[in-house]
């Protein structure tokens, strides 16, 4: 029978960094990292044993760790994430918070998040921003039931609806904020072979990965009140693309703002109506 110390060492071994062996044992075991250390001799159930085995073998073909154990943490909060969504990533953090200071000064402003995924992003703006009226989109009917159990495990309020991008918004008022983080990588891009445990229509719209930042540019001042703000979402080499595509639209302020390792990561506009 495996012990604690047996199996982050066989994990270890097998090519898993010793980090990412404890945090999986951690989650089997429904333990804390210190319960870990002082327990390096406890045996593991056949049960335990059988998980973790399994959880590494998958691990090691590239299951990002999110999707073993079921979670992941996006500006402090605990999101369940499913091989229908994309693993939020903390680089999108730097939109909500980009989202959060176009949102000061606004009384119960309206906002949707567009591709909501796990519902990270409406999510974030809901915790933070209680009296903003939020709606979340995706395409994906998977992805959205998981964006609304997310909200609905956390208590935030927010408005989901099914379809492609502006298309199940018809009637609804105009928003002082749109928000989205689209699929942006290209199709022939070698980091995709990568991703290939999170869907692919999450990740790319093909092509040179522009069309979904090109339509949202596009159809966004239909959807915007006069003075309203588009923040979107893009790959590191596309900066210049979308600040093109935002300026021939009519956007003003066109702006930029940069990840947490320092390359290009979101761009917005405002429209003046
Ligand atoms: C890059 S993921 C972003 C997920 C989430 N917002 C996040 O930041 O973690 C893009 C999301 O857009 C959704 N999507 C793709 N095409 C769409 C469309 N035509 N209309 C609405 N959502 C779409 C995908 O299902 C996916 O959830």
């Amino acid at each position: 029978m495996m012990n604690v110390s047996g199996a982050l060492r066989a994990a270890v071994a097998a090519g898993l960094p010793r980090a990412e062996a404890q945090y999986l044992l951690q989650a089997v075991l429904g333990c804390k990292r210190s319960w870990l250390i002082a327990h390096d001799t406890d045996p593991l159930t056949a049960g335990q044993q059988q998980r973790f085995q399994d959880w590494l073998a998958r691990r090691l073909d590239e299951v990002p760790l999110a999707y073993l154990v079921g979670d992941k943490e996006f500006f402090g909060l605990r999101l369940r994430v499913t091989p229908d969504t994309l693993v939020p990533r903390p680089d999108t953090e730097v939109l909500v918070h980009w989202a959060l200071e176009r949102l000061q000064g606004l009384t119960a402003p309206r906002v949707v998040d567009l591709g909501t995924g796990s519902g990270a992003i409406a999510l974030a703006l809901a915790s933070q921003r209680p009296d903003a009226v939020i709606h979340m989109v995706d395409a994906s009917p998977g992805a959205l039931a998981v964006a609304q159990d997310n909200a609905t495990r956390l208590g935030l309020a927010v408005q989901a609806h099914e379809g492609s991008w502006f298309e199940p918004l018809a009637g609804q008022a105009p928003f002082d904020l749109i928000v989205s983080n689209p699929p942006y990588v290209a199709g022939d891009d070698q980091h995709l072979q990568a991703l290939r445990h999170e869907p692919r229509s999450a990740l790319t719209p093909e092509g040179n990965g522009l069309a979904d930042l090109g339509h949202l540019t596009q159809q966004a001042p239909h959807w915007l009140r006069p003075g309203g703000w588009l923040l979107l979402e893009h790959g590191w080499d596309q900066a210049d693309a979308v600040a093109s595509l935002l300026r021939e639209r009519g956007f003003e302020e066109a702006s930029l703002r940069h990840d947490l390792g320092g390359q290009p990561r979101a761009s917005g506009g405002r429209w003046a109506g």
